[in-house]
């Protein structure tokens, strides 16, 4: 489940999730406990401007809204102060979960996109095809995207972009599969990577390849399909992680304007992003131990109706409750 959220105006939902990022690691341990082979995770990240509200300075050194893009297609950026990427090998941990949470969170904000994904057969998008062969695994898929010294204070901790995605099922349908295979680079049925000799420099597999110094920057990415038939609607939630969010936007430029420009990646005919986030990932040192801060008075914008209820599950309320009966000043 991919749910982004946004925080409510005023004092209090500061306060609120502040609170919360040090109860998250309980709520999951509560929820997976029920099922250790359920294998449930789940991580937290915050966007640019909900940073400078929360905690203020110091600031990760990257950490900036998501860039749009206006190339040949368009890359929109779009509004998310937290994501909560919750994974499981069961669906309903993910959402008891993903409830608990939210009801935890109350007031404090809004889900502003929730989707949740599934696996498609092989590990298969909704347009056929493998996703996710070559991602790094083990200690390189740590050091693809755990931040190091480089970042004393941040240490620990990753940058996530995400994207959602709409496909025009009808027009990929009416490609020929060798076409198809030469937008994404692989064979669809076996899913081996095209000889370069055929490749085409436009294929998705090539322009999401780059080099720094010859050595490949890798991202780790969690893709998944979802949908909705009354809607017709069929997508991929993409989700790239790395210790430097520049790789990612490297990648994306190179699909939405293209390398060189206007030799762009051909999957965006049939893909259109309708989201687009940036966020950081703390490590679990410090959402377990968020600093107090009190927030400052320029960050405290008047919010009418703070006070919390309990969610219609009746699983908890907010922990210092008192604080949100008090009208934002
Ligand atoms: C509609 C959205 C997307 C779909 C359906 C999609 C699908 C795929 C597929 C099928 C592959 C080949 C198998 C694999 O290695 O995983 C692939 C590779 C890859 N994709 Fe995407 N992708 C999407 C968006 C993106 C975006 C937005 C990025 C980065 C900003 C990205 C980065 C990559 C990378 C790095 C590879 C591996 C390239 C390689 O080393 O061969 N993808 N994608």
């Amino acid at each position: 489940m991919y749910l982004v959220l946004t925080i409510n105006p005023g004092a209090a939902p500061l306060d609120a999730v502040r609170d919360f990022c040090a109860d998250l690691s309980g709520l999951l341990r509560s929820v997976g406990f029920r099922d250790l082979d359920g294998r449930l995770s789940c991580i937290l990240g915050i966007g640019s401007e909900a940073w400078d509200r929360l905690f203020g300075s110091p600031k990760p050194k990257e950490l900036h809204p998501f860039k749009e893009i206006q190339g040949v297609h368009h890359a929109v950026s779009t509004p998310g102060d937290i994501l909560l990427h919750i994974r499981a090998t069961r669906m309903d941990l993910c959402f008891e979960l993903a409830a608990q949470i939210t009801s935890r969170l109350g007031e404090a904000v809004a889900v502003v996109d929730e989707v949740h994904g599934f696996q498609y057969f092989d590990n298969r998008d909704l347009l056929g095809f493998v996703d996710g062969t070559e991602n790094p695994t083990g200690g390189e898929a740590v050091d693809a995207t755990v931040i190091g010294d480089e970042d004393d204070d941040f240490a620990g901790g990753s940058y996530v972009i995400v994207q959602k995605y709409l496909h025009d099922m009808a027009g990929w349908n009416r490609l020929p599969v060798e076409m198809q295979e030469k937008i994404i680079g692989r064979s669809k049925q076996t899913n081996i990577e095209l000889d370069d000799d055929v490749k085409p420099t436009w294929a998705h597999n090539a322009l999401t390849v780059i080099e720094e110094d010859g050595e490949e920057l890798d991202i780790v990415r969690s893709n998944m399909p979802f949908g909705d038939i009354g809607k017709g609607e069929f997508g991929t939630y993409f989700i790239g992680y790395a210790k430097s969010p520049s790789r990612i936007e490297q990648m994306l430029e190179n699909m939405f304007i293209g390398r060189p420009p206007g030799n762009y990646d051909r999957l965006l005919d049939f893909s259109r992003a309708v989201t687009g986030s940036l966020f950081f990932v703390p490590s679990v040192d410090f959402l377990d131990n968020v600093p107090e801060i009190s927030t400052p008075q320029s960050l405290i914008e008047t919010s009418p109706g703070n006070s919390v209820t309990d969610s219609s599950l009746g699983i908890g309320s907010l922990k210092g409750e008192p604080s949100h009966e008090q009208p934002a000043s």
